[in-house]
């Protein structure tokens, strides 16, 4: 697999086999991502890799959370207050092309709960990996963390895995960091399900769409 095809060909994988995958392959995969870029070589990259049952736990008590009604209370805010144009559409979309694939009607709020707890199940991949820097980096480091963890979700299709990154579970940072029993000052960044892909899931049969290079850049020569 090139590199065009590695980059075009990964999309969010949310339907995974029962296999597990060994932690030598997971060994690689950071062994190639740790490689990204980083300002000043700093290599803010900090990693949790969880299976197994541990994962269980975690996931029992994201679910517990969630269920009970605790308030997401992540270490930053993902996306913007307001939503204006074109963020509103697109994340309309967004749901809308997963709630199409999963043949869920717009009005279904309970299977649009349960395919939403599904996160907190890591859409039943046998891998979770959780990203973190350390609370005193700026956000330059955030930059790199995200080069880094595009690299991970890159070099895992090179194993024939596949990958989810979750912002979800960085709703409950406080349980992430317990469960795992990890430092404060370690802020959560994003979860990302790993594993071989179910290749026949309709969940994994559709793509999201993207702009065009004209629509974004500008050129001047
Ligand atoms: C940092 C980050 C967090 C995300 N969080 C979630 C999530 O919590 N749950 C989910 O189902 N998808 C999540 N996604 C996946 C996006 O919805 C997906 O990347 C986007 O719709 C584009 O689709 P694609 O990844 O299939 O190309 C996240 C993506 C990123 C980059």
């Amino acid at each position: 697999m090139n590199v065009e095809e590695a980059i075009v060909g990964r999309c969010s994988c949310r339907a995974y086999l029962e296999r597990e995958v060994p932690r030598e392959t997971i060994e690689k995969i950071l062994d190639t991502a740790r490689w990204s870029p980083s300002g000043a070589n700093l290599q803010p990259w900090k990693v949790a890799v969880v299976q197994g049952e541990a994962k269980e736990r975690l996931s029992r008590a994201l679910l517990r959370a969630f269920e009970g009604g605790e308030k997401a209370a992540p270490d930053y805010p993902y996306y913007p207050k307001a939503w204006p144009e074109p963020y509103k559409s697109r994340r309309f979309e967004c749901g809308m092309a997963l709630y199409r694939a999963l043949e869920i009607e717009r009005d279904d709020k309970a299977r649009r709960l349960e395919a939403w707890k599904d996160n907190y199940r890591f859409f039943g991949a046998p891998a979770a990996l959780f990203f973190f820097v350390e609370r005193v980096m700026e956000q330059g480091a955030w930059i790199d963390m995200g080069m880094f963890i595009q690299n991970v979700m890159l070099a895992a299709r090179h194993h024939g895995l596949e990958s989810c990154p979750q912002a979800s579970v960085a709703d409950y940072p406080e349980v992430v960091r317990r469960e795992l029993e990890l430092e404060k000052d370690l802020v959560l960044l994003c979860g990302l399900s790993l594993g071989y892909p179910d290749a026949g899931h309709p969940v994994n049969n559709y793509r999201t769409d993207r702009e065009p290079v004209e629509g974004f850049t500008r050129w001047y020569d």
